[in-house]
């Protein structure tokens, strides 16, 4: 079987998945609490289990967040790291969010509550090859969202995302193979000042850690890690996220104003 018919297998069984809608009512738990709350890693540690994990995969989630898994918002990410990724984002003030690979939507809407908190973003855009039903009453809640079902490696994404305004923060999450996160990579560093990849930690997905290397050998990107193990368990997602040396500095220069 050739890459391409092998690809082309992969989005048709994706494309036969069905995201499940999720609760947003949790949402509150982030609008109400606190903006410094927010901005500590400990409190976020506590507060994501409490937003509702997702339960695919539930043998790479610790035990103890065993009963946390399998509803409300479906956050499919460690809490040890995402909330460091977050809490260090609040530091980078986001402008402007897109996700490629949401699934349920869940850590997209966790992203994009937890950033409002901390700066105002201008657009947030989820994108998935197939439908999440969360999107629509998420866009009720937040006009700032909107969902975009398209497939990464086709010519109508490349439109989209060279039609956006500007670009901020872009998370990769979407199919954990080297030559599409590659591409993805690829188109999405032309327009994006900063851009995370999911799964760089993860011992299924080799192709990721091999493209997270080549970025971090990029002169023009400065990595930043996200990788906190639960004990018990092999190595499991990992965040990396890279960010123009550019972008870096203009946090810097305004600290020092
Ligand atoms: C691991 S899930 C995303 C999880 C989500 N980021 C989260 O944290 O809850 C991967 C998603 O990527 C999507 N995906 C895979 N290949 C894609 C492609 N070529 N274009 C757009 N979405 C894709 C899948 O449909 C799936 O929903």
């Amino acid at each position: 079987m050739t890459n391409q018919n092998r690809q082309e297998n992969t989005w048709k069984l994706l494309k036969s998945l069905h995201p499940q809608p999720i609760d947003l009512s949790r949402v509150e738990l982030i609008r109400k609490a606190n903006v410094e709350f927010l901005a500590q890693p400990d409190n976020l540690i506590d507060l994501l289990p409490s937003l509702g994990l997702n339960d695919e995969g539930i043998d790479e989630f610790p035990k103890a967040l065993h009963d946390d898994c399998g509803h409300d918002l479906r956050i499919w990410q460690y809490p040890i790291q995402f909330a460091p990724y977050i809490a260090f984002l609040a530091t980078l003030k986001v402008r402007s969010y897109l996700e490629l690979g949401i699934r349920h939507g869940g850590s997209y809407i966790a992203t994009v509550e937890l950033l409002e908190r901390f700066h105002a973003l201008e657009f947030a855009i989820g994108v998935d090859i197939i439908h999440c039903p969360a999107m629509t009453t998420y866009q009720s809640i937040n006009p700032r969202s909107r969902f975009v079902c398209i497939n990464s490696q086709s010519p109508e994404f490349l439109t989209l995302i060279e039609n956006l305004p500007s670009l901020d923060l872009v998370f990769i999450d979407s199919h954990h193979e080297e030559n599409q996160c590659r591409r993805e990579f690829a188109m999405l560093s032309q327009v994006a000042q900063m851009v995370a990849l999911h799964d760089i930690f993860n011992i299924g997905c080799v192709g990721i850690a091999t493209v997270w290397q080549e970025i971090k050998a990029l002169p023009d990107w400065t990595c930043f890690e996200f990788t906190d193990q639960y004990s018990g368990l092999d190595s499991f997602m990992g965040i990396g996220l890279a960010v123009k040396n550019s972008r870096l500095a203009e946090e810097t220069v305004c600290k020092q104003l």
